[in-house]
């Protein structure tokens, strides 16, 4: 096949080696990638906010398939001329990445389809974020409406903070105020075919820049799957699936669909296990990153035919997706600074030689090069990505390659998958 594949992270890295590592050969095309992808694909100087620009180069390039990486292209409308054009895309339209794009669309949606998530009011100005505050109580969820790069959310216990965080967003519409919900996290990914579902094995993601789950919110410094606690509380991570399937992603589907807003491509389930029940925190309109990092290497069929088939809306016809029992571990490395202004430019080395640690490889994120050097350009440099037998294996060999790297500033937690490591 003829793939383009936009974005220039380690998520899209990953999709990339996925697609590479199977027994059919394909173009691909990436843009704009990075350093490491520049590896594996042919590098496109193409805007992938521009849907004109994107369609053109389809059409010239005869492309079979589009798979779109991140949220920003989604919310321009990227996928919707190509559909139009009958070149099959994984990624929703633009009125169905609302999904993501709008956090008070996503509420509606769940409201509409009985899917449980947390209460919730949409706050327009200060009056009304404080009786929304109040009303919750502690601990504070302040959430901005649109697409925020990581730094919508804020989750605290300091009023003072959640009201600063709700000015610092209300500019830009409105806020949701959410009441806060306690337990473990899961992203389960589904493809999604406007009418079917796949759903993908879940994997855990740890989103506080510090060990411990301290520091500020980030995109997620680091990931693992599969998650063997399931079993206790599910009696297995099918049974686990099997009931978000029902409860969360069939539901969410068909009422998008009902609404002429089929969602095509991968529905993101940020889920917590509370007491009383699975709940949903938040939707995406694509894959994870980091979790994509550790969910792809255990992906045993081939990804291409799976993202064809739901971009194509024949995703019934296909196996479940099947998983390797093998553990995987991802660490993510990030600039100086990161989240609020991460420090850029610097070099970076030791990739190689991290590679050579049995069981490692390096998803790149923001890298590229500059006068034969290595440098990282962005917050999340790359992920150092582990496979192994038992997620203490993993997890010692994604350090160890991660110790191999040099990075002036770079920080990264030393806690990822440390308790499942240990059972
Ligand atoms: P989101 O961008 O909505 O996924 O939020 C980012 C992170 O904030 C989540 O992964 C949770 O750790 C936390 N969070 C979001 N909403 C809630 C909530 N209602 N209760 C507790 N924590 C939350
Ligand atoms: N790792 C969280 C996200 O991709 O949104």
């Amino acid at each position: 096949m003829r793939i383009l594949v936009l974005g220039s992270g380690a998520r899209e890295h990953a999709i990339i080696l996925a697609l590479r590592s199977e027994a059919e050969t394909h173009a691909i095309f990436a843009a704009p990638g990075n350093a490491g992808i520049a590896r594996e694909a042919h590098l496109v100087d193409l805007d992938p906010l521009d849907p004109t620009a994107v369609l053109e180069f389809a059409k010239t390039e005869a492309v079979d398939l589009v798979v779109v990486g991140p949220e920003a292209p989604l919310v321009a409308g990227v996928a919707d001329p190509l559909r139009a054009h009958g070149i099959p895309v994984f990624g929703p339209g633009k009125a169905a990445a609302q999904l993501e794009g709008s956090k008070t669309y996503a509420k509606r949606i769940m409201d509409a389809a009985g899917v449980p998530t947390g209460r919730s009011a949409r706050a327009g100005d200060l009056a009304a974020v404080e009786a929304a505050l109040d009303a919750y109580g502690a601990p504070y969820v302040v959430k901005a409406d649109g697409l925020a790069a990581g730094k919508g959310v804020i989750v605290t216990s300091d009023r003072a903070a959640a009201i600063t965080h709700a000015e610092t967003y209300l500019p830009t519409g409105a806020v949701l105020i959410e009441e806060f919900l306690s337990g473990p996290e899961v992203s389960l990914f589904f493809l999604s075919d406007g009418d079917h579902v796949a759903p993908l094995s879940p994997a855990q993601d740890f989103k506080r820049l510090r060990d411990g789950d301290e520091g500020p919110n980030t995109g997620g410094m680091g990931a693992y799957s599969p998650l063997p606690w399931l079993t206790d509380r599910f009696g297995g991570e099918d049974e686990f699936v099997d009931h978000v399937t029902r409860a969360i992603a069939e539901p969410v589907i068909r009422q998008m669909d009902a609404e002429g807003t089929p969602f095509i491509g991968l529905l993101y389930a940020g889920l917590i296990l509370t007491e009383q029940g699975v709940r949903v925190i938040e939707f995406n309109a694509r894959f994870g990153d980091p979790e994509t990092q550790v969910v792809l290497p255990r992906l045993v069929d081939p990804l291409s035919r799976l993202l064809l088939a739901a971009a194509s809306g024949t995703l019934e016809d296909e196996p479940r997706p099947a998983f390797a029992d093998a553990t995987a571990v991802t660490v993510v490395l990030a600039s100086e600074g990161y989240p609020e202004a991460p420090l850029t430019g610097r070099v970076l080395t030791g990739i190689d030689r991290a590679e050579e640690v049995d069981g490692v490889h390096v998803a790149h994120a923001a890298t590229a090069l500059q006068g034969g050097e290595l440098v990282a350009t962005g917050g999340r440099v790359l992920s150092v990505v582990a496979t192994g037998t038992t997620f203490a294996e993993a997890r010692a060999a994604a350090y160890e390659g991660l110790e191999r790297i040099r990075l002036d500033g770079g920080q990264f937690r030393t806690d990822i998958a440390a308790r499942v490591a240990q059972d």
